[in-house]
């Protein structure tokens, strides 16, 4: 096993992913590949599932995050196993729906929705829009109004939470984009806006503390501050929130020093606290949506490349060069995210070439690993970048006109091409 369970070495010393030869599968699709564990994914979808219910009580759910990994297979997916869904855009909601999802159990998100998107989403059913201010509540309202229809809504809070330093930073985070803070007062006027409008119904509160989480601390906090919030709502207007929806976050193991997760314990812990808040704050529990994105599909991905160019620059670095980089990884580029990189031609030998991974992009910065070690690269070879579920597909570009890979879904029931390959024609399909 490296990392996850999932992925391990074969008898020809190659890597496997659930099981299956990466090395075939690259000749099988070509690369640069996507690959994605379904059973991986399933088995935490029910775990999320389970261990949501149980820890907050019988209507609360699990909505996974389409902003992590988003295509329509994966939305079919995610129907049959029960979740709900975050979309944050009209083409995640045009995904979904394509997909057969029902739309009842979609939140949608955004900070800046136009009309058009809140039009649309009423037009799909969508269960809840989770308004993200004042002027998108009035403008919701109205279009509501025109449509006849009675908008279900959350409002998104910002309780002002700095999940990396585990303190609650109040004013640091309170200057956010997204949402309406407790700290400044906006907070209450919104809830007085919204329980004024006629065709808007306020079923509760949304927040999100941030991402690639792994204590509970910023949860919990955020709990007891959105539960304070809710009492103090119930003091002030009699108002009692059905949902409380309290995000997504949960970090994933990208790398042997990150620490291991216990998602249930996790899960169960908040539970416990939540239950205890709302004894303390004299509060029915209202039922908790987690919106996990990350913890879903990040550990049951991978991405296959093609070793290029192996270059070794005198007295400075090795760069191996991939036939991918940032356009289909652009993590790396943005935040310096860590992964783990197997060479998969050679996954039993001693991974003891340092080296900088490097994509081939016409930019010294496109780069996926810095400070890696692979079993000596030479052109051909196969490498593998792991845990590339979340966040790497979804927001692949077209930088340089490099066309996007395809994703394949691996199974117990065997592969399946899932999203095709980009042709150079696709490239060209919106040019006049
Ligand atoms: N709900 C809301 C309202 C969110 O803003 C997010 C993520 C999630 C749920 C899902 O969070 P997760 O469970 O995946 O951590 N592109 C960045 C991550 C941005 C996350 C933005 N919001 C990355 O590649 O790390």
């Amino acid at each position: 096993m490296i990392l996850h369970p999932h992925f391990d070495v074969n008898e020809a010393g190659h890597l496997t992913v659930a099981g299956v030869d990466a090395v075939s599968l690259a000749e099988k699709y070509g690369t640069p590949l996507y690959l994605i564990d379904t059973d991986a994914v399933r088995a935490m979808c029910r775990l999320y599932k389970n261990t949501v219910k149980t820890a907050f009580g019988g209507a609360s759910v699990p909505a996974y995050a389409g902003k992590a990994l988003c295509y329509k297979g994966l939305y079919r997916l995610i129907a049959e196993e029960g979740l709900s869904a975050d979309c944050v855009s009209s083409g995640e909601l045009y995904t979904a729906h394509s997909a057969g999802f029902p739309m009842e159990r979609v939140f949608f998100h955004g900070n800046n929705k136009t009309d058009e998107d809140l039009a649309y989403a009423l037009e799909l059913g969508v269960g809840h829009v989770v308004v993200d201010g004042t002027d998108e509540l009035e403008a919701l309202e109205r279009i509501a109004a025109e449509k006849g229809a009675r908008a279900k809504i959350l409002l998104r809070i910002t309780p002002g939470i700095d999940p990396h330093t585990h303190k609650k930073i109040v004013t640091g985070s309170v200057d956010s984009k997204f949402g309406m803070a407790i700290a400044t007062g906006q907070a209450f006027d919104f809830v007085k806006a919204a329980l004024a409008a006629p065709h808007i119904e306020l079923d509760g509160w949304h927040c999100h503390v941030g991402s690639q989480i792994f204590d509970i601390d910023p949860f919990t906090d955020a709990c007891d501050i959105m539960l304070a919030f809710t009492a103090r709502v119930k003091a002030l207007f009699g108002y009692t929130p059905k949902i409380l929806n309290l995000g997504g976050g949960m970090g994933v193991r990208y790398v042997e020093d990150d620490p291991g997760i216990d998602y249930v314990k996790n899960l169960t812990d908040m539970g416990a606290e939540f239950d205890r808040m709302c004894a303390l704050y004299g509060l029915e529990k209202p039922a908790v949506v987690l919106e996990p994105g990350r913890s879903i599909v990040a550990a049951a991905g991978a991405t296959l490349y093609t070793c290029g160019s192996v270059k070794t620059v005198t007295g400075f670095r090795n760069y191996v060069s991939i036939d991918g980089g940032m356009p289909d990884n652009p993590r790396y580029a943005l935040y310096q995210s860590r992964y783990t990189v197997v060479n998969a031609s050679r996954a039993a030998e001693k991974s003891d070439f340092p080296c900088t991974l490097a994509g081939r992009c016409c930019e010294s910065g496109d780069l996926i690993a810095e400070d890696a070690a692979l079993a000596q690269p030479k052109r051909g070879d196969i490498i593998a970048v792991l845990v590339t579920g979340a966040y790497n597909y979804s927001m692949a570009s077209n930088y340089n006109r490099i066309p996007r890979p395809p994703v394949v879904e691996l199974s117990s029931e065997g592969d399946r091409l899932a999203v095709r390959r980009e042709t150079r024609e696709d490239l060209l399909a919106l040019d006049l």
